[in-house]
């Protein structure tokens, strides 16, 4: 039976927009999957809650979510509060400046979120190639992905090691998604 995976994020200035645009690309090589990509200022609760799975991303702000994510995740509490979310997979990406930058927090604040939610996550078990822009998971994160993107349009960064680590994050969560639900 085909599966419906969302992804949800906040972008300001197009880089961590870039990165859903290839979670999806990647979710969107497997068969059996609908993808939609959601951006938190066109939020449609009904598309999430027939979702299998919802990828939540954002850019790291202030070494926290941005604004305007954890605006969409303050008004998720009435779906909290029927649980209507439990059991559908989640996983979590952030893209920042900094080559830490304080990401691991981000994602740990939206870990947390969907566990209050009573949903499955889904990490990142894809093993570093090296730490240079053209390498796969450069940061060795494993909660969730993590970018990093240059001051620099969204043309040129994040670089591409980062776009094909999104594509493979895509993959995982789809191919998860048939395997256990
Ligand atoms: C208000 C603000 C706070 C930021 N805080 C951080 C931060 O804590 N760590 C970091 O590495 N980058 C930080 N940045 C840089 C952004 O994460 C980076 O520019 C990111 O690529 C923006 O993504 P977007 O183009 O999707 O909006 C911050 C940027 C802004 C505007």
């Amino acid at each position: 039976m085909s599966k419906n995976i969302v992804i949800v994020y906040h972008s300001s200035y197009g880089h961590t927009q870039k990165i859903a645009q290839h979670i999806a690309l990647g979710v969107s090589q497997i068969a059996d999957i609908e993808c939609y990509l959601m951006a938190v200022e066109a939020i449609d609760w009904q598309l999430l809650a027939d979702a299998d799975a919802i990828i939540m991303g954002c850019p790291t702000y202030m070494g926290s979510a941005s604004a305007a994510f954890k605006s969409f995740m303050d008004a998720s509490s009435k779906v909290w509060l029927e649980q209507g979310w439990q059991g559908k997979l989640a996983a979590g990406f952030t893209n920042s400046g900094s080559l830490s930058g304080d990401k691991l927090a981000v994602l740990q604040q939206i870990h947390l979120f969907a566990m209050q939610h009573g949903m499955l996550w889904v990490g990142m078990p894809l093993m570093p190639t090296g730490t240079q822009p053209d390498d796969l998971n450069r940061m060795g994160s494993y909660m969730g992905l993590m970018a990093q993107s240059d001051s620099a349009p969204v043309e040129v960064t994040p670089p591409i090691g980062d776009l094909k680590s999104a594509e493979w994050f895509g993959a995982h969560i789809a191919k998860t998604s048939l395997r256990c639900l």
